[in-house]
């Protein structure tokens, strides 16, 4: 899993560059390249005869020794001694490298280099030129600095440590999801560093606990002071970030920012607003930090034993993530990961907000199909015994854990029975309804679960309002009828949230595969079934699923189920908000000739808003005086 590494040693001639480069290449069996060697004629001569280099006497020098690391890095890691002053010349060295670098800085005073170079008479460097290196030298702020006075051998031996104890991956937040992640990592075989914050009597020692508990982090270095934390890990740092969304994750990247350096990456892995996730990655490019805002599915299980996840940001960025992310995703059915590059700034956490809205969704209709069975008055164990049956049509994760939900017993008592009905969440579903409102896609069932939500918390007016309005009507309905409406309604949910994904993507100008999406949401995720497996296919004739033969039949057989049960629960007075809405939005939809018509000529009545006429191709506004 290692790659190759760059390690430059710099500092102001005569520091002993050449002889630790030497040591630390025989030390670490890596070559090592003496950038003095590498000078023009017109350089030596010059330094020869004392007269210091300019910026444009470098320029050329650099970019030869950055084309020498790049060449070697294509088979080995290596070393390059080079006194690179300046942080713009640290920056040419550095360019177009995506492997890790290291930078070292030998450190010593005026005075004891002064000695140093007098004692020697075979180097053309002079001691005159150097005061004006030490007039130029921008010490760099992130490398390993190493302090001269000790002997050769002691310096290349804390080289040695610092080097080879460098890891490649960082987890920041060790909450449920980033402990499974950090432990899916480590399983995989990357040596990570994991952080957790330090908060007295609160959060104390999180990480080396976590680090201790579990054999597969032996290997991993643990820290809660954030500076060590960033300076464990190679460069380009990627560290993935686990933390509440919202300010908490600005207030991280702010405490971060201080200790990163350029070109490392950060990844966003919590639910983040998509609208933040641009505004982060925007102000991050600004200081040369990428910003990968990745949306991962599976909760604490998945984030251990595979989730999928949903990576947006600036492709380069996303290359240097993509093995680490690649090979802690869930696996599809052909062994592919359930990891794909979404799209630029934003999109991937858009999908996986709209992912969310799905699940809200799915999780609603399996509410509404508990309300049904109850009513018809089915215990939760026979409530299992029918989801279960269900499974050979409908299996999905979802529905899984919701049979499992209705076999788990407290007591004598099933545990559903003892859980209060108020449904929390924590904000994906508001924004989904929201964007999907902004951006006008009548995304109505993601609504109508959201609001279902939102109706249950107000659990003493329902109490009251039972008194006055409710009632016990048995409706009258068969499982097999239950089941094509729960199905027909899923089929509808699908269609609206590929349709606000490839709408959203039209806007954004994001570049979509509705297929490839289908795909990672196959495994790992908490929207995984089988008609998502089976939408992959689908997905792949058209964005449209409801234009495609396969659904179309299916959808004609199950409407008439739908229409059964809705109109049953209706009758009963049953909440059915989203089985319902998946109805009445396809007979809108389906509905060649609607009443739109009449929402025109009012606008243009009190308002003169105009209309367009179908019998004038031309698509002309209108305007009647209809007085
Ligand atoms: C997932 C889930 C996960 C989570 C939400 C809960 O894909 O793993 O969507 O992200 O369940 O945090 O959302 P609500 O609290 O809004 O239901």
């Amino acid at each position: 899993m290692k790659s190759n590494k760059i390690i430059y040693v710099m500092g102001v001639s005569g520091v002993g560059k050449s002889t630790i480069g030497e040591l630390l290449s025989q030390k670490l069996g890596i070559p090592y390249f003496d950038g003095d060697y590498y000078h023009s004629k017109a350089n030596v001569d010059k330094m020869t005869a004392a007269i210091p280099l300019n910026d444009d006497d470098r320029q050329a020098w650099l970019e030869t020794l950055n084309n020498l690391a790049k060449e070697q890095l294509k088979t080995n890691s290596c070393i390059i001694v080079c006194s690179a002053l300046k942080q713009k010349y640290r920056v040419i060295l550095n360019a177009g490298i995506d492997e890790p670098i290291h930078w070292v800085y030998l450190k010593g005073s005026y005075e004891q280099i002064k000695q140093r170079i007098e004692a020697r008479d075979d180097h053309y460097m002079s001691s005159k030129l150097l005061a004006s290196q030490f007039e130029i030298l921008e010490e760099p702020k992130d490398c390993i600095a190493i302090d001269i006075t000790l002997s050769p051998t002691e310096i290349v031996e804390k080289l040695k440590k610092q080097l080879t104890e460098k890891t490649e991956f960082g987890l920041f937040g060790l909450g449920v999801m980033g402990k499974s992640l950090a432990r899916n990592l480590a399983q995989k075989g990357f040596s990570i560093s994991v952080f957790n914050r330090h908060v007295a009597g609160i959060e104390e020692n999180v990480a080396v606990n976590f680090k201790n508990e579990f054999e597969e982090l032996s290997d991993s270095l643990a820290f809660d002071d954030l500076q060590s934390f960033v300076n464990s890990m190679e460069r380009p740092r990627k560290i993935m970030l686990m933390v509440n969304a919202g300010k908490i994750t600005d207030a991280v990247i702010g405490d971060l920012l201080p200790y990163l350096s350029e070109g490392d990456i950060l990844i966003d892995g919590g639910n983040s607003n998509y609208r933040d996730t641009k505004e982060r990655a925007d102000y991050l490019k600004l200081k040369y930090i990428y910003f990968v805002g990745a949306g991962v599915s599976g909760g604490e299980e998945g984030a251990l034993k595979g989730p999928s996840i949903m990576p947006g940001g600036e492709l380069a960025a996303y290359k240097k993530v993509q093995p680490y992310l690649e090979a802690i995703a869930a696996k599809d059915k052909n062994d592919l990961p359930c990891c794909t590059y979404i799209g630029e700034e934003g999109s991937g956490h858009f999908v996986k907000m709209v992912h969310n809205g799905i699940e809200y969704v799915e999780m609603q209709l399996l509410g509404e199909i508990y309300s049904v069975l109850t009513a018809m008055g089915n215990n939760p164990d026979e409530i299992a015994a029918i989801l279960e049956s269900y499974k050979l049509t409908a299996n999905s994760y979802l529905l899984e854990i919701t049979e499992a939900i209705f076999r788990k017993k407290e007591g004598n008592d099933w545990l559903v029975n003892k859980i209060m009905d108020k449904a929390g969440n924590k904000g994906t579903g508001n924004w989904t309804t929201i964007t999907t409102a902004e951006l006008g896609i009548p995304s109505t069932l993601i609504a109508s679960a959201l609001f279902a939500r939102y109706t249950s918390f107000y659990k003493e007016e329902r109490i009251e309002a039972h008194s006055n309005f409710g009632s016990n009507i048995q409706p009258d309905l068969d499982i097999k009828a239950i089941l094509d409406a729960y199905q027909f309604a899923r089929i509808i949910n699908h269609y609206q949230g590929f349709k606000l994904i490839s709408e959203a993507g039209k806007a954004h100008n994001w570049n979509l595969n509705l297929s490839e999406l289908a795909r990672i949401w196959t495994n790992g995720c908490i929207i995984k079934s089988d008609l998502m497996v089976d939408l992959v296919e689908v997905l792949k004739e058209s964005d449209n699923i409801l234009t495609h033969s396969k659904i179309v039949e299916l959808v004609k057989t199950l409407k008439p189920s739908a229409n059964k049960v809705v109109s049953e629960c209706v009758l009963a007075e049953l909440p059915i908000t989203s089985l319902s809405e998946a109805l009445q939005f396809l007979n809108s939809y389906a509905t060649a000739n609607s009443s739109a018509n009449i929402i025109q000529a009012q606008r243009d009545f009190f308002g003169a808003h105009t209309y367009q006429r179908i019998d004038d191709a031309s698509g002309k506004f209108h305007h009647t005086n209809w007085k």
